[in-house]
Formats: structure tokens, sequence, C-alpha cells
């Protein structure tokens, strides 16, 4: 059987090069989330009852293979057997969508004129976007979403060392990756300040400053989606703003509260968001999060705080009104975000498949 591994395809996909994924799952799986780019037969079952014409409509490409992708990387091997049967050549995803989960590509925010470089590491499928930012040769991170080795890789591609890691919050969507990129990397480690953590790490407060001779990033406490989230703002121009604020809309303040604490979260939020709208309208926000498959297009995901002042209209809002709109439009709780929580609050990453915890698409936004 041939199969291809999600460290493969995610290479071609970021190189260009051309190949076909045909995504074989049943339609409300794909509505979940899906592979950026790929093409769709609702042949799940019909796979499974070995019915050898559901895919007789996927003509060969001009070019490439087709890769052919499921859940799991079962049903996915007799589609592509199928395909080869017609002399296409096919090659099935292991892992299936599962092992998918890992998937990355990374986009540069272009900064003119700016000595410091930033690279925005995104976990295409979960939508978990993590930053690289390196100047000479020190680069910090944020949100580590990955396996270090992979910030680990980018920054010695650029000549860097990883000199500082920083999170922006307790995460409850993803496992966070932080500590152990901070461990491999020699790094410092640095959370927002917090009683939540049982492990050693050194405390960011409200307008805490990094300064090189390159770069300067400033904390700015914004509880509301936690207690505890904090922004960075780097040079006085880019704003990473974790959970706190998207390009199209804010952090939920319910996860792991009840209704007074998420009414108190709302209304800590609706200051917060305030504190940012304060700063220069062209400021860059970076988010922490995105609610859809992130494309492999080189393009990073972020708006000037001008486009967000005019996009959210909710940020708007008196105090009273901001708060009820919220709580009339809590979104569905993650899967196992309590597990998430705790493992984060560990420090730790799960024994066994991490990809079995952090399944499904993040849940962090309301917009
Ligand atoms: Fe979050």
């Amino acid at each position: 059987m041939m199969t291809i591994d999600v460290e493969t395809l995610r290479a071609w996909l970021e190189e260009g090069r051309p190949v076909t994924v045909l995504d074989v799952r049943p339609t409300a799986e794909r509505a979940e989330w899906a592979i950026p780019g790929s093409i769709h037969v609702n042949a799940y079952d019909a796979l499974r009852a070995h019915d050898p014409a559901v895919l007789a409509d996927v003509d060969a490409p001009s070019d490439g293979p087709v890769v052919t992708v499921c859940a799991a990387g079962k049903t996915s091997q007799i589609a592509a057997e199928q395909l080869a049967a017609r002399g296409i050549e096919a090659l099935s995803l292991e892992g299936g969508m599962k092992a998918w989960s890992l998937a990355w590509n990374v986009a540069e925010v272009s900064l003119a004129g700016d000595a410091v470089r930033v690279f925005q590491v995104r976990r295409t499928g979960k939508g978990c976007l993590s930053y690289l930012i390196g100047a000479k040769d020190e680069a910090l991170v944020i949100d580590a979403s990955l396996d270090p080795q992979v910030y680990l890789d980018l920054a010695s591609r650029e000549g860097w060392q990883i000199t500082h890691v920083f999170d922006t919050h307790i995460h409850a969507d993803h496992l966070s990756r932080s500590r152990q990129l901070a461990e491999r990397s020699g790094a410092l480690l640095l959370l927002p300040d917090q009683q939540r953590v049982s492990f050693p790490f050194t405390a960011v407060r409200d307008g805490d400053t990094l300064a090189t001779s390159t770069l300067q990033l400033t904390a700015l406490y914004t509880p509301g989606h936690t207690l505890e989230s904090t922004c960075f703002l780097l040079n006085e121009h880019l704003l990473f703003t974790g959970d706190t604020l998207f390009p199209t809309g804010i952090g939920r303040p319910d996860l792991e509260a009840d209704e007074q604490q998420t009414r108190a979260r709302a209304s800590a939020l609706h200051h917060s968001l305030h504190k940012l709208l304060a700063l220069s309208s062209d400021t860059l926000v970076l988010p922490g999060h995105t609610s859809t498959p992130v494309p492999f297009d080189g393009i990073p995901i972020a708006a000037r705080l001008a486009e967000i002042i005019e996009a959210v209209e909710i940020i708007h809002a008196p105090r009273d009104l901001f708060i009820e709109y919220i709580m009339a439009r809590i979104p569905p709780t993650p899967p196992n975000y309590r597990q998430i929580v705790t493992l984060n609050e560990l420090g730790l990453l799960p024994e066994s498949d991490v990809t079995d915890l952090e399944a499904g698409a993040n849940r962090c936004a309301i917009s």
C-alpha cells in the first residue's frame, strides 16, 4: 500500500508541489475541519462497503499524485487502492485527519525597514497561531503549540537562538509546548503572573518590558478570556493578542467559570479591550487562534486595529450591553478542555497520543 506521512504532505503543500488531496469523509465530519484546498467526495460508507464505483468521477490529475484522506487513515487506503486500480497515482495519508492535527505552515509578517522578523507558525487544522520573533541572533516564541523541534528548526534556519518563550495565557484548547520548548532551547519561560501552574516560570506583569538592542516587547495585562490573559506589544506596532482579540471577534470569557464569574470576566474583557483600542490604530493585531483551517498561502492572519474597530461592532457597546451580548453568544464548550487545562497547569504533555485530546476545531472566540 502506498502511503504518505503528514510531514511529507505538509512540506509538499508548503512548497506548492502539485498534489490533489481527496477527502473521503462524511460531509458532517468535513464541515468540522478539512485540509485547505482539498476536494471532497462523500464516499465513506460506500468505500466501507467496497463499492467500486464511488470514486469513478474522480479524474486523474494532470500533475502529481492524489492523496486520499479519511478520519484515521484506514478508509483512505481503500480509496487509494481503488484509484490505483484505475492507474491513478494515489497515496493514503497515514493517520488521517487525526494525524493531520499536528500539521503546520508558516507565514512571515512583512515589516518593512525593521530589523526584527516575525513568523506566524500556524497549526493549520486546529487553527493555533504561534509566533517566532527574531532579531540578530536571538529569537522569542509566543504561544508554542507545536513540537518544540518545529521552532528549534525554524530558528536555526535563520541563525537564531531561542532565548525567551512566552504564553499569553493558560490555554484550554490545545496543549502548550512552551515549557518543553524552554527546556529544549535553554530559554527563559515567561508566563502571565498567576497561581495556576505548578512548575517554575518567570512571572510577567502589566508593563513589564523585554528590551534588546533591536526589539522591545511590552506586556499588557488584559484579563477577560482568562484572568491572567496578557497581550504583548512588539516595537509599539505589533500586538500579540492571544485569545483576547481576534480580527473578527473577541475571546470567550466562560471557560472554567460559572455564570457570575463569566459576567465578571466579560466585564474585565470590556475594560481590557478598551485598553487595546487606545493603542495606535495602525497597530497590527496578531491573534492566538483562527477558527478555520489555515491555508498554505504564506499570508499572515492579522488585522490592523483600525479594521477590527470597524469589523467588531460589539467592542463599542457600553459595558452592560457588552456583557449581555457575550452571555447570549457563548459557543459550545471545546471538547476535553478540562483535561487540557489540567495538563497545561501541570506543564505536562499526555503520555498517550496528544491528538486524542486536541481533536476538533478551535472554539476560543465569540464573533
Ligand atoms: Fe484560550
